[in-house]
């Protein structure tokens, strides 16, 4: 370890994900570990502009570990976007002896970050917080898979009514313009049907196919729709169109919303925060900065901010092959 830096904060900021307490929990104990002080900033960027800042040591971060949300808050930040709100958010920085910052959170925390890294060449390391999983340079991001196994349980339900009642369900799920929520839980569910932004299906194969598995002997069905998708952005007018064109199906909707970012964080959540919590502060003290730290293939590596939000992870689209046949 060779820097100097002696105090690092620490943000949340974005939407919550389940799995970023035990990221801030890391990010504290290592922290300690290193002999380094710790601050925590409320609020995201907002805080950051405010100077809304707490010092946090080993036990405040106790029994966070299984907490979902962020209990250090989180916004998305206004100020934090004009010149003016960055030059108060160094200024905070300054006053409190800070000299380097730990962001957690997605692809607009990110930008946020490097911006301001650019512009006061202040060491910042970026963390992966977000259920959608649409960063670059990590094969997953915290919340993810709690949101993933939300999804499925919420699901399982809806196919219990939607078997005893012979009906057609479009459930929709976050992921803004990524459809790997969709996709992977709709696999895990036993989907009939998965609609992502990254795949056009067109409303008319999408008859002709829920067609085609009812004649096969289904008589419930299961369509789930990424948030991003195109035919799916209105989701109460496909429901329409597939009751004028599939007169066999009742069909319903349930928009699962917010749901998906909240709750405890699965195991695979918690050992992935864990991990890149320590990461990050062992990254700033390697001089790593204006990084991102993420996992690749079992492995926490670094990957320059500007690429990490370059766009969303590709779509594995060999899944998308699994997902049509197991579903005929
Ligand atoms: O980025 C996380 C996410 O939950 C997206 O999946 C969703 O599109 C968006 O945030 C919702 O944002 P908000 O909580 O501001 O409505």
């Amino acid at each position: 370890m060779q820097t100097n830096i002696q105090k690092i904060a620490v943000l949340t900021s974005g939407g919550d994900a389940p799995g970023m307490n035990a990221a801030i929990r890391a990010v504290v104990r290592a922290c300690v570990f290193h002999g380094k002080e710790c601050t925590g900033i409320y609020r995201g960027f907002q805080g950051l502009v405010e100077g809304d800042f707490i010092p946090l040591g080993a036990r405040s971060v106790k029994n966070m570990i299984n907490r979902g949300g962020t209990f250090l808050k989180s916004a998305r930040s206004e100020d934090f976007r004009t010149p003016a709100g960055r030059k108060k958010a160094f200024d905070h920085l300054k006053e409190n002896e800070i000299e380097a910052l730990i962001v957690i959170g997605g692809d607009g925390t990110f930008k946020g970050a490097s911006l301001f890294y650019e512009e006061y060449d202040f060491p910042i390391v970026g963390i992966p917080g977000t259920i959608d999983n649409d960063i670059r340079g990590t094969d997953f991001t915290i919340g993810y898979d709690t949101a993933l196994n939300t999804v499925v349980e919420a699901i399982d339900k809806i196919r219990d009514t939607a078997n005893s009642h012979n009906r057609l369900f479009l459930v929709e799920v976050m992921g803004r313009d990524a459809g790997d929520i969709a996709l992977n839980a709709g696999i895990g569910a036993g989907a009939e049907e998965i609609l992502i932004p990254e795949e056009d299906l067109g409303k008319d194969r999408l008859v002709e196919s829920l067609a085609k598995s009812r004649k096969s002997g289904k008589t419930s069905s299961i369509v789930v729709v990424s948030e991003g998708d195109q035919i799916g952005k209105n989701i109460f007018e496909l429901a329409e169109y597939i009751e004028e064109h599939l007169k066999q199906y009742e069909v319903r909707v349930t928009v699962l919303g917010h749901i998906q970012r909240g709750g405890a964080p699965s195991c695979y959540d918690r050992v992935l925060a864990s991990r890149l919590g320590v990461g990050a502060v062992e990254a700033l003290l390697e001089n790593k900065h204006n990084v991102m730290v993420g996992i690749k293939h079992k492995k926490i590596v670094v990957t320059p901010f500007n690429e990490a939000i370059e766009g969303s992870n590709e779509i594995d689209w060999d899944l998308l092959k699994v997902a049509d046949i197991i579903s005929i």
